[in-house]
């Protein structure tokens, strides 16, 4: 894709779609269309971030396709529900790479039938947890790498916000400080008496989970049971050697050498955890990967 200035389109013109503008910019794609059934939603993207190109708002995706505009990128920006249906339409439609944001879809019916779309289509299809490219989980990541911690035995997420919304990028950050571990079996509890909604679907109240990977480790899960301290990107690791305290802004151990503050190479509050340079890195592994630089 190197030979031409990559192209992007964002689909629902709402918050977190700010940041994906923003990290195309600093990755140097161009953002050629803004689709939202709101026309005020896709002006104000138009207004924002128009300006000095050929950018043009569409009510809908097949809105856009009919007009003959096939991004190279698509980022699905609309709420859970609506990830599945708008990536398998995206993917029929032949652009190269479609980053969909997280939750990845609200069953793992939804999520076949994208991934078997994306295939079908040769589409490369990124779920946006963006976390990923922040200093302190990649420091943790080396780390354990290294063996830092000896054999990791046992981390601990302890969050809020429902296990849909805040649940998978914790997950999902476990998994990678961890090397990619693939889970061998799931055992939990949740509890919803309340009526409680995210985002228009139905979430828990409460959530204990214990995750068991093939390596041996394991993660426990606990989920809007105490919000003291809950948060979404902050985990303890215990390994044989020592344990671990990361974020995405810090990372330190305890060993035998005692507490250690590892070094990310700049200050914490210039880290970015959303959009900035993580949706950047983001979208550039995206690219390469379409390029073939990748082979995951
Ligand atoms: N990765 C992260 O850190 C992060 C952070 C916040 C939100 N999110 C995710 O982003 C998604 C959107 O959340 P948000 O807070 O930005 O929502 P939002 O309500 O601010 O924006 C959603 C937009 O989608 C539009 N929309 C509705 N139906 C559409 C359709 N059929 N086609 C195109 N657009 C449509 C709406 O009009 C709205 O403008 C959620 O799935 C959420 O989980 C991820």
């Amino acid at each position: 894709m190197s030979a031409h200035r990559p192209t992007a389109a964002i689909v629902g013109c709402g918050d977190i779609a700010h940041y994906h503008v923003r990290g195309y910019q600093l990755a140097g794609v161009e953002t050629v269309a803004f689709v939202d059934p709101i026309a005020a939603a896709r002006d104000q993207f138009l207004q924002e971030y128009g300006d000095g190109t050929d950018a043009v708002g569409y009510s809908d995706l097949e809105a856009m396709f009919a007009a003959g505009v096939i991004p190279d990128l698509i980022s699905i920006c609309a709420w859970h529900l609506l990830h599945a249906p708008l990536t398998v339409d995206a993917a029929k439609a032949g652009v190269k790479g479609i980053i969909c944001e997280k939750p990845m879809a609200v069953g793992l019916g939804d999520a076949d039938r994208m991934i078997t779309a994306c295939e079908a289509a040769g589409v490369k299809l990124a779920i946006s947890h963006q976390r990923r490219f922040t200093l302190g989980w990649e420091k943790g990541r080396e780390l354990v790498a290294a063996g830092h911690l000896g054999t990791v035995q046992f981390a601990v997420s302890k969050l809020g916000h429902g296990l849909l919304n805040c649940g998978t990028h914790a997950i999902d950050g476990v998994r990678f400080l961890l090397g990619d571990p693939v889970p061998q079996w799931v055992m939990g509890a949740v509890e919803r008496t309340s009526g409680r909604f995210e985002r228009d679907t139905p979430i828990e109240d409460g959530c204990l989970g214990l995750v068991h990977f093939a390596d041996g480790s394991q993660l426990m899960i606990e989920s809007d049971l105490d919000m003291e301290g809950a948060t979404v990107g902050t985990f303890q690791i215990r390994g044989t050697e020592g344990m671990m305290e990361v974020s995405e802004t810090h990372c330190r151990t305890l060993t035998a050498a005692g507490w250690q503050d590892h070094d990310l190479g700049i200050p914490r509050d210039q880290i970015d955890v959303i959009g900035g340079q993580a949706n950047a890195r983001q979208t550039r592994e995206l690219l390469g990967w379409i390029d073939g630089d990748l082979d995951t």
